[in-house]
């Protein structure tokens, strides 16, 4: 076990834990769970059949069947529960889900689809949400970054400018590297930066995913978020209509990865405490970056032509 707590502002590479399925939910909440720390849980998926019978093939047909499933941009959706004669919801997942700390949602699995060789760029998921994500069939690459050393990304976005030179993105972080193996799951904690390359021919991923009501763990990367989310509050409600139709419009126009909306009826719990709302720092913040984008805005196009959209399902 290391000693490295990849909060506090440490620096460096520090090794992710890794623990066995036996793991208790009273010590994954109080390990991993609260401190928003990642870990493995390694081989989760040992007697579930879906490891070896799920491909992509499968999943489309069984999906396509499904009312409840669907296609979104990058992933499938999928509701708690289905395809759950190829799989066993973990008891840790159970438990929160059944507990009044997190939003109720109903789309709360996603599966993922992936070819040898495809990069997720260097970003962190909206809403802050925490995600179970297990290897189903394949294998994949995984490098972590903690949300107290953020990364720079685009402005009024989760994703971090496009720089391929990651030794010099490690400099100054706290982060880790990790190969996610058939079976195995790993713990992603709210606002972690990630970025991921898909290693087999054929990578498919199961995902729960939710978000906490309170959380006590605070970051640059939380603070951010929660100036975003002030930001868009403000632009739609603001006191001209036409300011809250062209956010509006931007927004719908957008793919769904990108779009930026808290989803929930009430903000995340969080000790950072409410200050007014600075349009003017945070604008002027977000686009000192702008130089660093023109820098590498070359590599944006090339990115974007070569992420993989999901296929839409046949019913
Ligand atoms: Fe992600």
């Amino acid at each position: 076990m290391n000693n490295h707590n990849p909060h506090n502002n440490n620096k460096g590479y520090f090794e992710i834990a890794r623990e066995s399925s036996t793991l208790s939910f009273d010590e994954f909440s109080e390990k991993y769970y609260q401190t928003e720390t990642p870990v493995i849980i390694e081989n989760i998926g040992e007697n579930w059949s879906a490891i070896n019978r799920w491909n992509e093939a499968y999943i489309r047909e069984k999906l396509a069947q499904d009312s409840t499933a669907k296609a979104a941009s990058l992933w499938y959706w999928m509701e708690k529960g289905t395809l759950e004669e190829d799989y066993q919801t973990p008891e840790i997942i159970e438990q929160l889900l059944a507990s009044d700390d997190v939003f109720p949602r109903n789309e709360l699995m996603r599966i993922w689809a992936h070819p040898q060789g495809n990069v997720s760029s260097w970003h962190y998921d909206a809403n802050m949400v925490n995600v179970f994500n297990v290897q189903m069939t394949g294998k994949k690459e995984w490098f972590l970054v903690s949300p107290d050393t953020p990364l720079d990304c685009y402005p009024f976005t989760s994703f971090a400018i496009m720089d391929d030179n990651d030794e010099k993105i490690f400099n100054k972080k706290s982060y880790t590297h990790l190969i996610l193996n058939q079976g195995d799951m790993l713990f992603i904690p709210p606002l972690w930066f990630h970025k991921v390359i898909s290693l087999e021919k054929e990578n498919l991923n199961l995902n729960w995913i939710f978000t906490k009501r309170k959380t006590d763990v605070v970051s640059s990367t939380l603070k951010r978020e929660l100036d975003r989310y002030s930001l868009q509050s403000y632009l739609s409600n603001h006191r001209y209509q036409w300011v809250q139709n062209s956010f509006a419009n931007i927004n719908q126009n957008i793919p769904g990865y990108l779009r930026w909306k808290w989803r929930y009826p009430e903000m995340i719990e969080t000790p950072v405490l409410p200050k007014s709302f600075g349009l003017m720092r945070l604008t002027l913040r977000e686009i000192a970056l702008l130089g660093k984008v023109a820098l590498h805005a070359n590599k944006i196009k090339p990115y974007i032509q070569s992420i993989r959209s999901i296929k839409k399902l046949k019913s």
